[in-house]
Parts: structure tokens; C-alpha cells; sequence
């Protein structure tokens, strides 16, 4: 039954594509008509791909996997990701496993607020125009608020401003209001306060407005997530003292850590894709977070514990939503939110977040022990021999299609 999944499914990558999802079916999570999407192979129907885009002739393809093992915040989670590179979802179910014998991931994102900017050029006296901000605060996030009136009715509205001077001389400021933005990830909605506020902005600090959008650098929006592993679930105590090596390598170094987060988005970015999030927007706001400090800078570390075990720590800003964009619309972004039965927007970043941080002790681990191209090459050779296989059939096509003189 739903409520005592276990996202532990023994030997789930040796059965076939059809046992695959009859053990899904198994947990009670899926409608009929997401059992039906999946046994029907996936995708999306061209009449729902020429809704969603424009100029659309077709639809792009990629697989969509499960991750197991998957223990947060004391729930098992089955995680479905979409990606194409071989090894990401294996990657990240072994280090789940490893997580889970310590209890699992624990995480929070505190709220789920979201920044809109409105920039105002050449306003005068810019060092009284805080006071003069001040005086129309709760003038503007009422005018705020007025604008977005059904999300302040599910509980959501502006929460706060702020002044920021980007250049006194030039008398370029910015103000940023912050939007609880409840399951959505907010785009529209902070769009439109910044539009709704600027007049009154304008009026009250002078100068001319400039761009009224949201930042994709949500600072309030931060998503925190730990995980324990003992030594020995890593491979024992020197593998686990190499994971942390690895860890103080990227903390030095732009040139890995760069890397290193490329392999923690392997797993964010996965289930983004899976659950039709705004990866784009996920993915400028995590390397902008690296790089606040002024050197650009690893999104989680890792350190050895006093027991001889790891701790692992990672945080970034996610906006993430469980309702518009293509939450409703993809019907195998509906399927993949039926097995993750997430609460909200907030608890979807916390899983999100989980699978990056598992991403991570996963590449690390292999990094510190055999290398990478060990694990890497075996499954990229199965990707090879369908790709052989495929040159093969359309190879055969061609000469097919020639042969009944189409071409
Ligand atoms: C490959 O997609 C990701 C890694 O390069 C990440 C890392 O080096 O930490 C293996």
C-alpha cells in the first residue's frame, strides 16, 4: 500500500521494462492512467508537445528511471529521473543505499519566497532613497499583493523589500521584493508584482524604471540537505578519509569544483527534468550560489566525523513547484509525481537536493577509490550496443526505403 513503500525493490535493474513497472504498480502510488502512460512506453503526445511549444514537428525523447533506496526526512521516496547520460541513476541508488543504513537524508527549505527585481537608473539622492522607501513600504507590498490576488488567498502574498545600491553615482538601485510563492515556482507571479509595484516605486524614490523580473538567485529560497555515512558503508576507512580529501580539493579549486557541482546537478537536474521543473532556472541559480562569495565554490563538502564516518552537507537555492508550468500538462510528469507523492513545492526541493547530494558521494566515492571510467565505461558500452544496434535498423530502413525507390 502507498502509505509503507519501501523504496528498496530487490533486484529492479535485472527485470524487464514491463516487471519494472509492475512493481511500481505493486506500491499502490500510480492512477490507471499513469500505469497506462508508463506500460505504454511514456512520452508525450504530439497534440500536448504542440501545446505546450511553438514551431513544434516532434517530440525529443529520454529515459525515464527510478532511483531506490531513497530515505528522506524519515520517508522512503522512489525517485524518478530523466537523464541520458549511463550511470547517473545507478550512481545515486547505490548511494542512497549507502545513506540509508545511517538513517537517510534529512533536509528543510525554510520557505518558499522568491525575489522579484525592479530596477530604477538615475535616481536622485541615493543615499536618503532608503528612508524614502521606507515611508511607502507597506504600500507597496499591499500594491503587491492586489496584484496576485488568488495567491494571496491560498496563503501566499509579499512578505518584505528591500534597497540595493548598485551604483551611487550612476543612481542605479534596485528593490527587491520577496513573494511567498506556496507551491509554485513563481515566475509569473513575481513577474507580475514587480510590474503592479514599479509606479509606486518610481514615484516615490524618482528616477526611470528599468527591467521588473524576478532573480533567478532566490536567497530565500534555500534548500538545506545533510546525510551520515559510516566507513564502512564507503568502502572502509582510507576510502572515506579520500572522500574528504576529494571534498577539501574542490573547496580549493574552481577548476574541480566546477566539476564536482556538475555532478551534483547530474542528480538535481534529473529529477527536474522528471518532474518537468525549470531546470534552467535551477541550474543559474545553483552556480551563481557557488560563485556569491566572489570564488566559485562547491555546493556541498564533505568531512570526516569523529566516529571515522562522513558527514555531507548541501545548499543551494531551488525553486521548485508542484503546480503550474508542466506539473498538470505532461502526462509523465504527472506519473512521476504520483510515485513520488511529495507534499509541496518545499518538500520536492528537499528531495531534489537529496539526489544531488547522493550524486556527489557517489562520483566522489568512485573518484577516491577505482576512478570513475571503471563503472562509467561498463554501462556506456550498453548505451554503445544500442546505439550499434539502432545504426543497424535505421541502416536497414534506408536501404529499404531506397530499395522501393522513395529516396
Ligand atoms: C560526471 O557526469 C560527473 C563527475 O565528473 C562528477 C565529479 O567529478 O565529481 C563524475
Amino acid at each position: 500500500m502507498a502509505d509503507t513503500v519501501s523504496s528498496r525493490i530487490a533486484g529492479f535493474y535485472q527485470r524487464s521494462l514491463g516487471e519494472r513497472v509492475d512493481a511500481l504498480a505493486g506500491t499502490g502510488l500510480l492512477s490507471a492512467e499513469a500505469e497506462r502512460h508508463l506500460r505504454a512506453g511514456g512520452g508525450l503526445g504530439l497534440e500536448v508537445a504542440d501545446r505546450m511549444s511553438e514551431n513544434v514537428v516532434a517530440c525529443h525523447g529520454l529515459p525515464l528511471s527510478v532511483a531506490l533506496n531513497f530515505r528522506v526526512n524519515q520517508r522512503d521516496v522512489l525517485v524518478p529521473m530523466a537523464v541520458e547520460e549511463p550511470s547517473v541513476v545507478a550512481a545515486a541508488s547505490n548511494a542512497a543505499r549507502m545513506v540509508r543504513m545511517s538513517g537517510g537524508f534529512v533536509g528543510e527549505q525554510a520557505t518558499s519566497q522568491m525575489t522579484a527585481q525592479v530596477q530604477l537608473d538615475e535616481v536622485p539622492d541615493v543615499a536618503s532613497a532608503g528612508l524614502r522607501l521606507a515611508a511607502v513600504h507597506d504600500q507597496v507590498l499591499r500594491a503587491g499583493d492586489a496584484a496576485v490576488p488568488g495567491l494571496v488567498a491560498r496563503g501566499g502574498g509579499c512578505r518584505d523589500l528591500e534597497l540595493r545600491v548598485l551604483d551611487e553615482a550612476e543612481g542605479l538601485v534596485v528593490v527587491q521584493l520577496y513573494v511567498e510563492v506556496g507551491d509554485a515556482m513563481g515566475a509569473n507571479l513575481v513577474d507580475t508584482v514587480a510590474e503592479a509595484t514599479a509606479p509606486l516605486l518610481e514615484a516615490a524614490l524618482g528616477g526611470r524604471v528599468g527591467l521588473r523580473i524576478l532573480s533567478n538567485l532566490p536567497l530565500r529560497r534555500l534548500v538545506r540537505v545533510r546525510a551520515a555515512v559510516s566507513a564502512e558503508a564507503v568502502g572502509g576507512a582510507p576510502l572515506a578519509a579520500a572522500i574528504a580529501r576529494a571534498s577539501r580539493f574542490a573547496e580549493k579549486d574552481p577548476f574541480r569544483a566546477v566539476t564536482h557541482n556538475k555532478g551534483i546537478m547530474n542528480g538535481i537536474d534529473a529529477v527536474a527534468l522528471a518532474l518537468g521543473q525549470d531546470w534552467r532556472s535551477i541550474e543559474a541559480g545553483a552556480h551563481c550560489y557557488a560563485s556569491l562569495s566572489g570564488v566559485y565554490r562547491p555546493l556541498a563538502t564533505w568531512t570526516l566525523t569523529e566516529a571515522g564516518g562522513l558527514e555531507g552537507v548541501l545548499e543551494l537555492p531551488l525553486a521548485a513547484a508542484t503546480v503550474g508550468g508542466s506539473t498538470r500538462v505532461h502526462p509523465g510528469v504527472r506519473a512521476a509525481f504520483e510515485l513520488l507523492r511529495v507534499s509541496g513545492a518545499r518538500e520536492l526541493a528537499v528531495v531534489m537536493a537529496a539526489a544531488g547530494l547522493a550524486s556527489n558521494l557517489a562520483a566522489l566515492r568512485a573518484l577516491a577509490g577505482e576512478g570513475i571510467q571503471k563503472g562509467h565505461m561498463k554501462l556506456h558500452h550498453r548505451k554503445d550496443a544500442v546505439a550499434a544496434a539502432a545504426g543497424a535498423a535505421a541502416g536497414a530502413a534506408v536501404a529499404a526505403a531506397t530499395r522501393g525507390g522513395v529516396r
